[in-house]
């Protein structure tokens, strides 16, 4: 069995191991040939925050590979009477089920989960921490655009400090040998950025320079402070649009982990533009998850 919790935990090897299972399953799916079906397993999908991709995503991708799922969110459960996440996680294995998504708000939940289910727990995302499966999609898609991440130059820009896909990708591009920058205003930096393996901007233009790949990053509105970022200020500052990507590479991709506000982070003609693979990072979603899944119940374990 294995978990997978964070990407900064994941040795290189498990990780590179991830990719290739992902393109396995996408090769199937794609040229329509089946999908080896193995022992049929009971998953729970546990999303006690809103969700469209990653919940989504986890559903086809156990619909693929021939398990079960149960859905299952805070809203109209016992959680609403009082019942503890220990009691609900307890109650989830008493029911059966042999392995757990959970995505929370509240960073290293999934933690309480590890304790009590005893079967294997996959993070769909926990508060401002990680979200390795979108880290996983983002690393396949570029993979798929550019044939290597070594030596890529990567702008995660926007609202780092909010951001569980920005930590996430951090760890993930820097291990496979992108150079990685963080650009945005201090308001939005992580604190400690010094112990991160990244260069930071403060200057759009200056940060995405030269860049191979330039990921804009979702205000999150929902864990800030009300009136600490002036929307009009930031767009003008901060927006991913034709103007500010004249500095990029010339070929460079635009990636976004969605859901987007447009015309905030990013304008319409970008992210529906030649350049924008934000669609494909969503596809690319479902064979990640698929290899995350199957490897849950690996009965070797890799590291994690
Ligand atoms: N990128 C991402 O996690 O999107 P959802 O919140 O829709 O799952």
């Amino acid at each position: 069995m294995n978990h997978l919790l964070t990407v900064r935990n994941l040795p290189k090897p498990s990780l590179e191991g991830l990719l290739e299972s992902a393109k396995m399953y996408k090769s199937l799916i794609e040229s329509g040939r089946p999908v080896p079906q193995t022992e049929i397993r009971t998953v729970g999908l546990l999303f006690f925050e809103n969700s469209t991709r990653t919940r989504v995503s986890f559903e086809q991708a156990a619909n693929y590979l021939g398990y079960r799922h149960v859905n299952f969110s805070g809203a109209g459960s016992s959680i609403k009477k009082g019942e503890s996440l220990k009691d609900t996680v307890l109650t989830l294995r008493a029911s059966r089920l042999e392995g757990v998504v959970i995505r929370h708000s509240a960073s290293g939940m999934y933690n309480v989960v590890v304790k009590y289910f005893e079967g294997p727990v996959l993070n769909a995302g926990d508060g401002r921490h990680e979200h390795p499966t979108q880290a996983l999609a983002d690393a396949l898609t570029i993979l798929e655009k550019k044939g290597q991440i070594e030596g890529l130059k990567v702008a995660i820009v926007g609202d780092v400090a909010n951001s569980r896909v920005a930590r996430s990708n951090i760890w993930s591009l820097t291990k496979l040998g992108a150079e990685v920058r963080i650009v945005g205003p201090r308001i939005l930096m992580p604190g400690h950025t010094d112990k991160l393996p990244v260069s930071v901007y403060y200057d759009v233009k200056q940060g995405i320079a030269g860049a191979d790949v330039v990921m804009a990053l979702r205000l999150q509105t929902e864990r800030m402070d009300s009136g600490l970022v002036s929307l009009g200020e930031y767009r003008r500052l901060y927006q991913i649009n034709r103007q500010t990507l004249k500095v990029a590479a010339p070929n460079a991709i635009v990636m976004h982990p969605g859901p987007m506000n447009r015309g905030v982070e990013i304008d319409d003609l970008t992210a529906d533009g030649p350049q924008s693979v934000i669609r494909q990072q969503v596809s690319n979603g479902v064979f990640v998850r698929m290899a995350a899944l199957s490897r849950a119940f690996d009965q070797e374990e890799t590291p994690s």
